[in-house]
């Protein structure tokens, strides 16, 4: 459940574009530039959750060209402490299914050339400790609430960061699976190591809304509409029920 000294931001990805659409919105500038978009204020009960359409209002900036610096930055300077990032993966493994959602415990980083760090022309530098890529409380809060809303959430697996925006070919999926992929997904980096630059509390909760490359037996776009609305479902009652019982 959400905790009563922690503001929360949700970075919502595809499918996720309009949540919160009815509140304003704030522009906010950072030093690495401008986010994505207004960030809008979603009211749980007394408390406000910031929210930020990942890939635009109109859903038209790609994984590869999101400035992630400037999404981060602008909710450091909101005075966001913890972020909730939901995005959607393909499945590797035998982990858990389309339609589900699934809140991942490490992470492999195959994406490039993109501005990944905030120690560039600046005057310090620090080697974050990666260990651990996601804030652990974040993700057992999450899983918590998932087992009271009696939604099925798949604990834990890895998640690949691929470069998008293409998918992958089949033979680059089964590299994930033998590097030990269970996801793959095309965003939570550098969003996670960046957020940990900012000490910023970090937790993915992914839909599954297909099967990966070359694992499935239908064409990876022709089931991906119903599973990400039935994904999203799950997704919406977690929420809910997260930021609906602060403690
Ligand atoms: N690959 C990469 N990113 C994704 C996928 C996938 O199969 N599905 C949803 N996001």
């Amino acid at each position: 459940m959400a905790r009563a000294d922690k503001q929360y931001a949700i970075i919502a990805g595809s499918g996720f574009q309009s949540f919160g659409d009815d509140s304003k919105g704030i522009i906010v500038s950072t030093i690495y530039g401008e986010p994505s978009g207004p960030i809008r204020e979603l009211r749980y009960d007394d408390h406000t959750v910031y929210v930020l359409p990942r890939h635009g209002d109109d859903l038209m900036i790609p994984p590869h060209a999101i400035n992630y610096r400037a999404n981060l930055q602008a909710l450091k300077q909101l005075d966001v402490d913890a972020i909730i990032a939901v995005n959607t993966v393909g499945i590797i493994s035998k982990n858990t299914y389309p339609g589900q959602i699934a809140v991942p415990d490490q992470i492999i980083d195959y994406t490039w050339g993109r501005a990944h760090s905030l120690y560039e022309g600046v005057d310090k530098i620090d080697h974050i400790d990666f260990t651990q890529p996601f804030t652990e409380n974040l993700r057992q809060d999450l899983m918590r609430a998932a087992r009271t809303a009696d939604v099925t959430v798949c604990d834990g697996g890895v998640y690949a960061a691929c470069q998008g925006p293409r998918l992958e070919t089949a033979a680059e999926v089964d590299r994930l699976g033998r590097d030990g992929a269970d996801y793959v997904g095309m965003t939570a980096m550098p969003e996670a190591s960046l957020a940990m630059e900012l000490k910023l509390d970090y937790a993915c909760l992914s839909l599954v809304v297909n099967f990966a490359a070359g694992r499935g037996k239908n064409a990876i776009h022709a089931d991906i509409d119903t599973n990400t609305m039935t994904a999203k479902i799950q997704c919406m009652k977690v929420l809910h029920e997260f930021f609906g019982h602060v403690e």
